[in-house]
């Protein structure tokens, strides 16, 4: 056998592999490999069962390989492996698009599928831009984020986005691009459960930037509504409302990037339907499928939609796609997925835990190096001092303490813990997840 051949063999070779966004040294160093999962743990390769604290990547909201959804994949991939998404579709596709819509506020009504967060929102970005432009309003090219948000890796997004690290080895990125304020102050805001009282006038920035780019070269403004990657940080009350009316003075279309606070996570099936506040377009992503199939998509209202179905017939009206838009596989995991959340309640489940959870979380407070703690739906934050000089490492170490050391898997934001467990979890698991916590910010105090 040759050495590459052998190479290939070897069930411990961890070289390969580059891995996204992680410290592939330290993780080859001492791997954190999960081999199996079911419900609210994850199993490593010698059989540890340890306590999903993040679903998976905010993901996995029905849980782990919840049967209903391991079923109809596997008889899904044995009925119709794919199908070609252009100018062909097949039943669950159109059967999930509407489900989907119907699940979005007002009329937010047709589905454009996409195999990602990533995906949704640079297809929700190319469609702000060619609205405008097919409405003889092309001057109206600017895209508008807002500082630590996060629309996934690629390029629209990232250039959208207001994570440094993300963006600053990247060159460029899109032309045009601005960005409202962050929403976060720690001396106004700090131990807030739930939304915070200061800072719905940082909505008002937009009007500064209408002022400094005027409102006609304006396509979209793109947030989430409650900033996730960046390490939890909730909407001030009033401030998404105020953003809406900003943009409907202007003619500015409001995205909201519901790829982590949609399906359940905020005790509804969208953060829109929380605010009352109807976006021109919601991306999603992750729990559409609990994660168990990649899938994303925007939602768009009816009048934008209409607006291109103009032209001839036999015309393509939005020259956009993936080979994998609405992947046989993906919907019928969707469908399932779908059911599953309806059958077992799991977004009310999520609103009637937020208090429980909001108070338990808390609870960490006066721990050592614990900065602020925030809790929204079934999302939480908890800020650790970094070290000094070495910015990120005490979250690091808890992360990998908590995994090596008290069976939980955690998510990291720098040195931010964040906790997004699926929506099944038990009352019991979240005292079990809270002290696991407690226990690792201890060993790295
Ligand atoms: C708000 C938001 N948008 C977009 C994305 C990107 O999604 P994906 O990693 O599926 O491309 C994420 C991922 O966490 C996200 O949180």
């Amino acid at each position: 056998m040759t050495s590459a051949a052998a190479k290939t063999l070897l069930p411990n070779d961890l070289d390969a592999y580059w891995m996204p966004f992680t410290a592939n040294r330290a993780f080859k160093q001492s791997p954190r490999i999960v081999a199996s999962a079911k419900d609210m743990h994850y199993y490593t390769p010698e059989g540890r069962a340890i306590l999903d604290a993040t679903a998976g990547l905010w993901c996995a909201n029905a849980g782990h390989s919840r049967e209903p959804i391991v079923e109809a994949i596997r008889a899904q991939a044995g009925e119709l492996d794919f199908a070609p998404p252009f100018q062909f579709g097949h039943p669950k596709v159109f059967a999930l698009a509407a489900r989907v819509a119907a699940l979005a506020p007002a009329d937010l009504s047709h589905v454009f599928f996409a195999n990602s967060g990533s995906e949704a929102v640079d297809t929700a970005l190319k469609i702000a831009l060619a609205f405008h432009n097919i409405r003889g309003e092309g001057s109206r090219q600017r895209l508008i984020g807002r500082e630590r948000g996060y629309h996934g890796a690629c390029f629209g997004g990232t250039a959208v986005g207001g994570m440094v690290p993300n963006r600053k080895v990247f060159g460029m990125l899109l032309a045009g691009v601005d960005h409202l304020p962050a929403t976060y102050n720690r001396a106004e805001q700090a131990f807030t459960k739930g939304e915070p009282e200061w800072g719905a006038h940082l909505a008002d920035e937009l009007e500064r930037l209408v002022g400094l780019h005027d409102a006609s070269t304006i396509a979209a403004v793109i947030v989430e509504p409650m900033a996730g990657s960046t390490g939890v940080l909730p909407p001030p009350k009033g401030y998404l409302e105020r953003l809406r009316a900003i943009c409907d003075k202007y003619g500015i279309l409001l995205i909201f990037d519901e790829v982590i606070t949609g399906f359940g996570r905020l005790g509804h099936a969208f953060a829109a339907e929380r605010y009352g506040v109807v976006p021109d377009m919601i991306t999603f992503a992750k729990g559409v499928t609990s994660g168990t199939v990649p899938m994303g998509g925007v939602i768009v209202r009816k009048p934008i939609y209409e607006a291109f179905m103009k032209g001839p017939d036999h015309a393509v009206e939005l020259f956009h796609g993936y080979t994998y838009s609405g992947h046989p596989l993906a919907c019928a995991a969707g469908l399932a997925t779908l059911d599953l959340y309806a059958q077992e309640g799991l977004f009310d489940r999520a609103k009637a835990l937020e208090g429980i959870w909001a108070d338990t979380v808390h609870g960490l407070r006066g721990l050592p190096n614990v900065l602020d703690i925030r809790t929204l739906g079934l999302t939480a934050a908890i800020d650790l001092a970094g070290k000094p000089d070495a910015p990120g490492k005490r979250g690091f170490e808890a992360m990998d303490r908590a995994f090596h050391d008290h069976d939980l898997l955690l998510r990291l934001a720098g040195d931010t813990i964040v906790l997004t467990p699926p929506l099944i979890i038990s009352e019991a698991q979240i005292g079990e997840i809270v002290e696991r916590t407690g226990r690792a910010i201890k060993a790295v105090a």
